[in-house]
């Protein structure tokens, strides 16, 4: 119990899945803007012109947020809400209305962490090419500039990009997410320029004193389905590209082309100096973990010649999301972050379950208890783990699966937009008033 109360307990949210408000007070277009209104991208047809409506009400949010006894406040911030073509003139009214959520939760008591990139580059910077065009690096720093310099005095915890494998391997190699581009030459490309950036970013917001600087990692734990070679090397290469090529460049490793070789062309889009400029020595790394995936050997798939083994052909159930749930990845992921050197401050900046409309919110409640005993474990193994913030607090935007899956601990009555806790929620209240005492 000690060491669990030394833990800070927050919240994370992103911009496109729960702000809406999509073009209002000068905002631009984000790629998924665009991607939404595209035929058959998301499963039940839906966008988020309006989502949760956090941009009007998210005093509300954040009271609830308090409410339930939440510390760390993690939003993003959109980027084509500051710069409505991507770069240039920065929106005033952009800029207004962060300052107005961070100057909220500084009142009310709660931390303001800021999230820079989660997922929706404005749809200008798209039509040049996106993050396949070397010039995404000196966007994202104009960017990253600007919201050190309005907001840096006030939020001392950045998040630079969220999750880089899911926004490029989505996004650029099965084309699933926006901006829905496919093929290896587009991920390589993207990725390496997307890392690039995220160092760029990390100097850029180190220039200021005083801020913690780090970065999202997605972790899936990966497994061989049969105990043989050609399965073994199977799981070894799809771990290679879910865990280890968002950090490993960072950490002056370069890239894990030994293990995943298609990344050897990345070398095609090296400049001179590049895997010195990679190098980034985060503040703390922010673990996300939600699933576990069986994968066996596939020679016919390209590049990765693996394929998975969907849970529902192991006996595993399989959640609302199609993926096998796996609370045991936050101490397997804690435990495995904390070996690479130099050691880091560990986070678990995003964590939770999702359940169907039709699920009993009871399954959410034991999914934080098993993460709680994992915290435990590792804390017992003085591993640097700082604190969790939960995905989410109410339900949103979830993506390419729309409104289906249920992640927040708050339900949402999407006609009336009213904002109900779910027992999750009254579970967790009671539980952080407890380790409180
Ligand atoms: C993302 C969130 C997403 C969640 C559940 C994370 O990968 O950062 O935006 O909603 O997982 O899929």
């Amino acid at each position: 119990m000690n060491k669990i109360r030394s833990l800070k307990w927050g919240v994370a949210i992103a911009a496109y899945q729960t702000e809406g408000a999509y073009n209002k007070d000068g905002k631009g277009l984000s790629i998924w803007d665009t991607f939404t209104q595209k035929p058959y991208r998301i499963k039940d047809r839906s966008n988020a012109k309006i989502a949760t409506d956090f941009y009007h009400r998210f005093e509300e949010d954040i009271d609830l947020a308090v409410d339930i006894g939440l510390q760390i406040f993690r939003f993003s911030v959109s980027w084509s809400r500051i710069f409505p073509n991507g770069t240039g003139v920065a929106n005033p009214k952009g800029i207004e209305f962060y300052n107005k959520v961070i100057n909220y939760c500084l009142k009310v008591g709660i931390e303001p962490w800021i999230t820079t990139y989660h997922w929706d580059l404005p749809q200008k910077l798209q039509d040049k090419g996106g993050w396949t065009n070397r010039d995404s690096i000196s966007w994202y720093a104009a960017y990253v500039t600007i919201l050190r310099n309005h907001f840096a005095d006030r939020v001392k915890h950045w998040i630079l990009i969220n999750e880089g494998i899911v926004c490029m391997g989505g996004g650029y190699f099965l084309g699933v997410h926006a901006p829905g581009k496919r093929g290896i030459r587009n991920f390589i490309s993207s990725t390496h320029h997307l890392l690039l950036a995220q160092a760029e970013g990390f100097k850029i917001l180190k220039k200021r004193e005083g801020l913690q600087v780090g970065t999202a990692i997605s972790c899936t734990k990966i497994e061989p389905y049969r105990n043989t070679n050609a399965d073994h090397k199977a799981a070894i290469r799809i771990d290679t590209l879910m865990n280890r090529l968002f950090i490993e460049p960072h950490l002056g490793l370069g890239y894990p082309d030994n293990d995943f070789p298609a990344l050897k062309r990345i070398s095609k889009f090296y400049k001179k100096g590049d895997i010195e400029a990679l190098k980034a020595d985060f503040d703390f790394w922010g673990i996300q973990t939600y699933a576990r995936e069986v994968v066996k050997a596939a020679w016919y798939i390209p590049y990765l010649r693996a394929i998975q083994v969907k849970p529902e052909k192991r006996n595993v159930k399989t959640s609302v999301m199609g993926w096998e749930t796996y609370p045991e990845g936050v101490q397997y992921f804690l435990e495995r972050f904390a070996k690479y050197s130099p050691k880091k401050t560990l986070w678990l900046s995003e964590c939770g379950v999702a359940l169907s409309k039709n699920e009993d919110d009871q399954k959410r409640i034991e999914y934080y208890q098993k993460v709680i005993e994992g915290m435990k474990t590792v804390l017992d193994k003085n591993i640097n783990l700082k604190g969790i913030l939960l995905w989410t607090l109410i339900d949103n935007f979830e993506w390419a699966e729309g409104y289906i899956p249920k992640f927040g601990i708050i339900s949402l009555d999407r006609k009336t937009m009213h904002r109900k806790m779910k027992i999750s929620a009254l579970w967790l209240k009671k539980y952080l008033s407890n380790i409180k005492l």
